[in-house]
């Protein structure tokens, strides 16, 4: 039994669908989340750059006394994982490798479609463990650079022309080539599943990388009897490197329910 809170972050809001995920498979764990919202987006960014800020990141997070650390961000994962899991005594989560072998496991035609930040196509980090896992899998990686701004601007919903426009062109060679399973991996791209299902078909799979590594993280808490007490209801701490006034009603929107607790800003460049 280990109660202590797990740290979540992203380069910005994106993680806070890992975070709604989190209160549903793991109700009692208690959560400190920080999003880079100062410098949000990390998917255009060089290797170094990106590097730098999730180890700011990660620094930040372990002012807190934690049990384990959750990369809810594909780009910091696909990046740096190595890295930060070498640098930290304590677990340190990604969202690749869960999400990956899923779609490896569920795809029945073997081709599989990957969205993502330039930063995690150019990695190649998911479909070389899809391929590993997977020898069959063929697959087709797609960057979509105005995927985020468009999220973090609200425009996540079907009759939008704006992001159905978006959708459209950008996922249509996707579709041609017939994959059956999809992986969102970014974080923000939960919020456009409706969007995404409705261009692609009922037929796709669409793997939300939050939602895997939240149920990697599931097994390990009991595989090591570090879950929280079952008694007892997780609380949440929020943290952004930008100004906090529009993170209560932006994070209700990821989140899907209200945010009542405080957040706080963080002076991220000091880490
Ligand atoms: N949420 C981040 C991810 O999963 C993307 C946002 C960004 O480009 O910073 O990759």
């Amino acid at each position: 039994m280990d109660n202590r809170p797990i740290g979540v972050f992203d380069s910005g809001m994106g993680g806070l669908t890992t975070v709604r995920e989190m209160a549903k498979q793991l109700p009692n764990e208690s959560v400190v989340y920080f999003g880079d919202t100062g410098r949000v987006p990390y998917g255009g960014r060089s290797r170094d750059t990106i590097l730098r800020y999730a180890r700011q990141d990660v620094a930040f997070l372990r002012t807190f006394d934690l049990k384990a650390i959750v990369i809810a961000c594909g780009t910091v994962s696909s990046t740096a994982l190595a890295e930060l899991s070498a640098e930290q005594e304590i677990p340190v989560f990604g969202v690749v490798g869960p999400t990956a072998l899923r779609a490896a496991q569920v795809t029945r035609n073997n081709k599989i479609g990957l969205i993502a930040t330039k930063a995690t196509v150019r990695t190649g980090a998911y479909e070389r463990v899809m391929r590993h896992a997977n020898p069959m899998a063929e697959t087709f990686s797609l960057a979509c650079p105005l995927f985020v701004p468009l999220v973090e601007n609200g425009r996540t919903q079907p009759g939008d022309v704006v992001i159905e426009t978006v959708v459209r062109d950008y996922l249509s060679p996707i579709r041609d080539a017939g994959v059956d399973t999809l992986v969102l991996g970014c974080t923000h791209y939960p919020l456009l599943t409706e969007v995404i299902q409705n261009f692609m078909g009922p037929e796709v799979t669409l793997l939300d990388s939050g939602a895997e590594v939240v149920r990697q993280v599931r097994e390990r808490l009991y595989a090591s009897g570090h879950q929280a007490a079952e008694n007892r209801r997780g609380t949440y701490r929020w943290f952004v490197s930008d100004t906090t006034e529009s993170f209560t009603e932006l994070a209700s929107r990821f989140l899907g329910r209200p945010v009542t607790e405080p957040v706080g800003q963080v002076a991220i460049e000091r880490y």
